[in-house]
């Protein structure tokens, strides 16, 4: 399988950290946060990996990473022009993952402790779909938010709710099969002029076609100045 890491976006909940340098190249630990994808997807099996980052990162991401060589994996670049939404960057992979059934999307500044290994597993035996995987939080009215059918199935996912139907959030690790293009196309920008991620795993869950594993180890989105500190303090000590 191959898998998509999207790096891009403005990171202005960071600011200034991020006036000068994209967030998932910013430390976390002892290395600079993308790291921590690619060697998840590593352990994972997973070494074709596509990045998409803006216009000003992307000649940092190919000088500090180069063609992947040295951390044994195989990376192509796609530019994402103007920052247009998850979903836009998204379509950028089309042609990466042309002839593949299925694939893994990883929010770069999702750090994460549990393997990915068993969920794609779990993906590879679902006929078609997506997969979300979920993880209990706090405070769920930050993230995407499921809400479930009687038959424990994701019936939707409600985007940043003012009033959280459950104490799980949508992680930034997705699965798609390759229709997610044809859902892609059928989105228009949200009221803050972005192609959400969350539109796209709803139109799956319109159709029945949306499923969810759980993680079970610690998550953390690295967005913001307490989330960021957050997984260097848990990952100080796993880097060599
Ligand atoms: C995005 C998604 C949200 C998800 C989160 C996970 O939010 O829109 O559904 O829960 O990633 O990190 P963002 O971080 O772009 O606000």
């Amino acid at each position: 399988m191959k898998a998509v890491i999207l790096a891009g976006g403005t990171g202005t909940r960071l600011l200034p950290l991020t006036r000068l340098m994209n967030k998932h190249l910013l430390p976390v630990g002892k290395l600079p946060m993308i790291c921590y994808s690619i060697e998840k997807l590593k352990e994972a099996g997973i070494t074709d990996i596509l990045i998409v980052t803006g216009r000003d990162a992307a000649g940092s991401f190919t000088s500090f990473l180069g063609s992947g060589r040295d951390y044994e994996v195989s990376l192509t670049y796609r530019v994402q022009e103007e920052a247009g939404g998850i979903a836009q960057a998204l379509e950028l992979a089309r042609p990466f993952v042309a002839g593949d059934r299925k694939f893994l999307v990883l929010l770069g500044d999702n750090l994460f402790e549990e393997p990915l290994k068993p969920h794609l597993e779990a993906f590879e035996r679902q006929p078609e779909g997506a997969m979300v995987l979920l993880k209990k939080v706090p405070d769920p009215e930050r993230y995407g938010v499921p809400v479930f059918g009687e038959n424990g199935a994701i019936l939707r996912i409600d985007e940043k709710p003012s009033l959280p139907q459950t104490d799980s959030c949508v992680t930034g690790i997705y699965l798609f099969d390759n229709s997610v293009f044809t859902f892609i196309a059928g989105q228009t920008p949200s009221q803050r002029g972005e192609l959400e991620i969350t539109d796209v795993n709803n139109a799956y869950a319109a159709k029945g076609l949306l499923k969810h594993s759980l993680l079970s180890g610690w998550w953390t989105d690295a967005g913001t100045f307490e989330s960021l500190y957050e997984a260097s303090a848990k990952l100080m000590g796993t880097a060599p």
